[in-house]
């Protein structure tokens, strides 16, 4: 398969963990015969820097005729100390969403067995934790209209859905519970807001249409309590923008590091894989980000052009990296790898997935790799 990939790197630790990625791209590139065009353009505050704009068009331009966008992160401190900053990074991703019409967030959150003790959460609560949330991504609060008084004191947001914006990703997260554990859960708070009655409302109608798949809401307050306390009962949740990035971060939490969990943004035409994390600015150039969300999200990149088989080979290299402890000190204090060397030997583990290899763990240290 020929595909054009769009690579935006964006600020902090986003150039280092997605160039692991790129790397296990490139291995499955040589192992399965496939041609991936890769391009690089920049958002965020190094966009900014560079040209003024947190998204400047030919980055746009490049992002919509391309077949999938790898994105790294997106944020500087400068800017995280400075929210009133007219200009911001976030901008960037937030227009970027909006123009690719990625109206669907997939997140991912399944317990990795050989981790599990990395959760800060009892191992009883967390164990068959495998769920998926699917965020609406290009409406509600982030996108109404917003509004500062003169004189600075009094602020509003407008938070406004469309049955249309609920329905289409309804559809699409009741499909993916009829093929996984069969079970929706739609997180709102319509016991207050009139955009989640709609919500309610919407969901529960398109629900008759899934009779196989188990349908219940619950508020967001319960949900955040409920995901802490038996995160195994989930399978879907469906829920808002602001209410879907919540719970993402908290699903990060269950899993034991942020760093592991990679996202799709999908849209009719066009997909974007991105890492769950920020840009961990104090990490930037230390070569200690974990590279595991940004494999990750190539394992999803492959797997939304049904290269099935590719993806396996890609997600179990990761996996024999968490058996043979080849791991970010998030993970393991006491661990001596660094991104680049956890990058290399999961791609280095790519052609040979189904082999335990006797893996020399020097030649992928200096950057002898066969493959890459
Ligand atoms: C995320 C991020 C973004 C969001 C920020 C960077 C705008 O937190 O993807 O979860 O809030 O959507
Ligand atoms: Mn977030």
């Amino acid at each position: 398969m020929n595909l054009k990939i769009a690579l935006l790197e964006g600020d902090g630790i986003g150039p280092e963990v997605l160039a692991q990625s790129v790397k296990c791209l490139q291995a499955v590139e040589d192992t399965f015969n496939h041609q991936f065009t890769f391009t690089k353009a920049v958002i965020g505050a190094v966009a900014i820097s560079n040209t003024g704009r947190p998204l400047p068009e030919a980055t746009l331009e490049l992002c919509k005729s391309s077949d999938a966008i790898l994105f790294g992160a997106i944020g500087e401190l400068e800017y995280d100390n400075a929210p009133e900053a007219k200009i911001r990074p976030e901008q960037g991703l937030l227009r970027l969403r909006k123009e690719l019409g990625l109206f669907a967030n997939i997140r991912p959150v399944k317990v990795f067995p050989s981790l599990i003790e990395n959760s800060s959460l009892p191992k009883k609560i967390i164990a068959g934790t495998d769920l998926v949330i699917y965020r609406e991504l290009t409406g509600g609060i982030y996108y109404g209209k917003k509004n500062i008084s003169d004189n600075g004191a009094i602020a509003s947001d407008i938070c406004e859905y469309s049955e249309n914006e609920v329905g289409r990703i309804a559809h699409m997260a009741f499909k993916a519970a009829k093929k996984r554990k069969k079970k929706l859960t739609l997180v709102d708070k319509a016991n207050v807001l009139e955009t989640s009655r709609l919500w309610r409302r919407k969901v529960t109608e398109i629900s008759s249409s899934y009779p196989e798949v188990e349908f219940e809401c619950l508020f967001i307050d319960n949900a955040v309590v409920q995901m802490m306390m038996n995160p195994s009962e989930f399978d879907v949740i469906l829920t808002e923008n602001m209410f879907g990035d919540i719970l993402s971060g908290l699903g990060s939490v269950l899993i034991g590091s942020i760093g592991l969990l990679p996202s799709a943004s999908v849209g009719l035409d066009n997909a974007m894989f991105a890492p769950f994390h920020g840009s961990y600015p104090q990490a930037k150039g230390k070569n200690i980000a974990n590279p595991v969300a940004s494999i990750y999200s190539a394992v999803l990149l492959l797997q939304h052009f049904g290269l099935y088989e590719e993806a396996n080979a890609v997600a179990s290299a990761v996996q024999k990296s968490f058996v043979k402890k080849v791991i970010t000190t998030d993970i393991l204090g006491s661990s001596k790898y660094g991104t680049d060397y956890v990058g290399d030997f999961i791609a280095e583990n790519i052609a040979n997935s189904d082999e335990d290899l006797n893996i020399n763990d020097e030649n992928i240290g200096l950057g002898k790799s066969t493959i890459i």
